[in-house]
């Protein structure tokens, strides 16, 4: 049975009861199988695993769609328990940020760029509830996904700079069979526009075969990302980008082995985004 815990004093009482090592995997709910596979890797690596459902409304800007961000509790709580998660906790906004809640843990120059440009303040929303969480369930491996490569970058930093005493683990992105990454925001997408989504995977790919092929350019593969996403009508990039995968820094030159290509694209009124670590083989 996944137990469910609803406040952070519930946690603090189950880890007391539960001294192992513990993995855990925060979450906005909502899940899709690129959670699943998180909790999975939590279960087998550190014997328990723990989950977290919550919303944070730290992380969204005034306009964006905290109010409409889908939920599934019943149905998230099934699939927990089918993935062998051995606790979830689900509290309540006033539960981490109670009347008189008043501090933000802000990252630098990892924070900046790409998602932080358009999206001020949602790193430090992010920074902030991740450390919270951290600290109420304290487990010994924490558990992100390269879909949002950036959130690593920052959630690293953060773990690095605060001396929070665990284990940062990235796992792969799982996609869709025709390349889509799996998101909660895509079930936002009408059927025309799911079809149109798949340009981003596309921009991606085809920035990767153009690396493969040797041209290095930084600024050349942004190009090529471009043109593609051009082709699609229903798509309005936010962004492209070829980066320095630990500094997020941008390449204008040359990019090395493992820089990251990544681009958050509008495809009608969602928002999506999808990058690839480019390797020549
Ligand atoms: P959410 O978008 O629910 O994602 C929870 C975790 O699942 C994140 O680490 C995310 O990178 C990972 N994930 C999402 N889609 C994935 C996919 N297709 N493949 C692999 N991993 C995937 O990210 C957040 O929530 C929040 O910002 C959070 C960290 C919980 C803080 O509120």
């Amino acid at each position: 049975m996944t137990r469910r815990l609803l406040t952070p004093a519930e946690v603090r009482a189950w880890r007391a009861q539960n001294v192992g090592p513990v993995g855990f995997v925060p979450t906005m709910g909502f899940l899709h199988e690129g959670h699943l596979a998180l909790m999975r890797q939590a279960k087998s690596e550190c014997g328990t695993a723990v989950a977290s459902l919550f919303v944070n409304p730290l992380q969204f800007g005034p306009d964006e769609d905290f109010g409409r961000y889908p939920r599934a509790l019943e149905a998230d709580l099934a699939k927990l328990e089918s993935a062998g998660v051995d606790a979830v906790f689900t509290p309540g906004v006033a539960d981490l940020y109670p009347a008189g809640f008043d501090t933000r843990v802000e990252v630098g120059a990892a924070a900046s760029p790409l998602e932080g440009a358009v999206r001020p303040g949602h790193f430090a929303g992010v920074a902030t509830v991740v450390l919270k969480l951290l600290n109420i369930v304290q487990p010994r491996r924490a558990y992100f996904g390269q879909k949002d490569a950036q959130q690593c970058v920052v959630i690293r930093q953060v773990v690095r700079d605060l001396d929070v005493p665990l284990e940062v683990v990235v796992a792969p992105t799982v996609r869709e069979a025709d390349g889509l990454a799996m998101s909660s925001r895509n079930s936002y997408l009408g059927p025309e526009e799911r079809t149109a989504a798949t340009v981003l995977f596309r921009a991606l790919s085809a920035a990767e075969r153009t690396f493969r092929g040797g041209a290095r350019d930084g600024e050349g593969l942004c190009r090529r990302m471009a043109e593609v996403l051009s082709a699609e009508p229903l798509a309005r990039p936010d962004y492209v980008s070829v980066a320095h995968p630990d500094t997020l820094a941008e390449i204008s030159g040359e990019a090395g082995e493992g820089a990251l290509a990544s681009l958050a694209v509008r495809i009608g009124s969602t928002r999506l985004i999808d990058n690839l670590v480019l390797r020549s083989g």
